[in-house]
């Protein structure tokens, strides 16, 4: 079967696609799982993650390769991610291997949908984890729904691959020691209204500053941040225990030191300070890479590379990163899970 679809004209929208997977726990165990057909999931009022926000989610995605297989980028990392939100909200562990059989189903199940190799469109794939159940206290859930829908996407930023602009904000998206660093619906709830702030401003988003000093950069709302070092070409990006910890970024962090041999850096990256750099980067599964034109702080506006053009190692790392994905390109061991 073909589907009618404008692979080329796909934005970051969601679509209702045949198949996705449901997993159930209760009293200790998930104790069914399987393809579903329906996109709702009925929940009882009380459930903890309509109040209390007990839920977690993921992204990832999956892509057709120039021979017609598809395969998936790193989803071992997201399994592990998930599990690490789970535990900072006291929900049990999705298993490893469940989780990638999970979303290799719902590839499968779905497979038409995902967009042919060239289109520069992807497959991307949402699992999530909610605490479900009769409550009302301020408790952790008794019983948990695992979900793994999907659908095929196109550029997250308007025109993917083409500088876009940031602004920093007076809101914070997460709290010093709070849940910054679990990929959790709380701290996008938050960023909601600087968000809107942001665009009605003509900025794409904002790049939030750390929530105790309000000096260093932190990441965007969607995605994580890195510079490249005027002079030295390293590879910088910010550290701190209230980011999330990107999945891409850490694949670029390795590829800016092994493919481009690159000097990199996790460290502080203060926001009076951008001078040092010559290209800036948001990076993230549904950004991919988005190259930073400027960013605004405090009325000054800071250019990086160039308003309109791509900073040349910017553009090596989406090369080497686009080129995994999409099996042009080897991949270190372990980064690509055929379907
Ligand atoms: N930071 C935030 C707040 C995000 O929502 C995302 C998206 O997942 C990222 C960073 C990028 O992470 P990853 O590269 O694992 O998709
Ligand atoms: C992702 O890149 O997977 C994200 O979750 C970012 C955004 C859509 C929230």
């Amino acid at each position: 079967m073909t589907v009618d679809i404008k692979w080329a004209e796909l934005g970051f929208e969601y679509m209702n696609l045949p198949y996705r997977w449901r997993a159930y726990w209760k009293d200790g165990e998930w104790y069914k799982s399987g393809l579903e057909t329906e996109n709702t999931i009925q929940i009882e009022e009380g459930a903890p993650i309509l109040h209390y926000g007990q839920g977690a989610f993921e992204g990832l995605k999956a892509f057709k390769t120039k021979e017609g297989d598809i395969q998936i980028f790193r989803p071992d990392q997201n399994a592990k991610r998930l599990n690490a939100s789970a535990a900072r909200l006291v929900m049990p562990e999705v298993p490893e291997e469940d989780f990638i059989h999970a979303v290799k189903e719902v590839v499968k199940a779905n497979a038409e949908y995902v967009p042919p190799y060239g289109t520069g469109a992807s497959f991307y794939l949402r699992p999530t984890l909610i605490g479900v159940g009769d409550n009302i206290g301020v408790h952790a859930a008794k019983e948990y729904i695992f979900t793994v829908f999907a659908m095929p996407v196109g550029p997250y930023f308007k025109g993917g691959m083409v500088p876009t602009a940031f602004t920093t904000s007076e809101f914070d998206r997460a709290a010093p020691h709070g849940t910054g660093a679990a990929k959790v619906g709380g701290n996008y709830a938050g960023s909601l209204q600087p968000g809107i702030e942001a665009r009605e401003k003509g900025y794409s988003d904002v790049v939030y500053l750390d929530p105790a000093t309000h000096t260093k950069i932190e990441e965007v709302g969607s995605a994580n941040f890195f510079g490249i070092e005027k002079d030295t070409n390293k590879f910088v990006t910010p550290k701190s225990p209230s980011i999330l910890p990107s999945i891409t970024k850490y694949s670029l962090l390795w590829l800016a030191q092994h493919r481009l041999g690159l000097e990199v850096e996790e460290g502080d990256v203060y926001i009076d300070d951008l001078d040092r750099f010559s290209e800036a980067g948001a990076c993230g599964t549904a950004a991919v890479i988005s190259p930073v034109s400027f960013i605004t702080h405090n009325d000054h506006k800071h250019v990086f590379y160039s308003e309109t053009e791509v900073g040349p190692i910017t553009k090596k790392l989406y090369d080497e990163l686009v080129g995994i994905q999409n099996g042009d390109v080897e991949a270190p061991e372990g980064w690509i899970v055929k379907v």
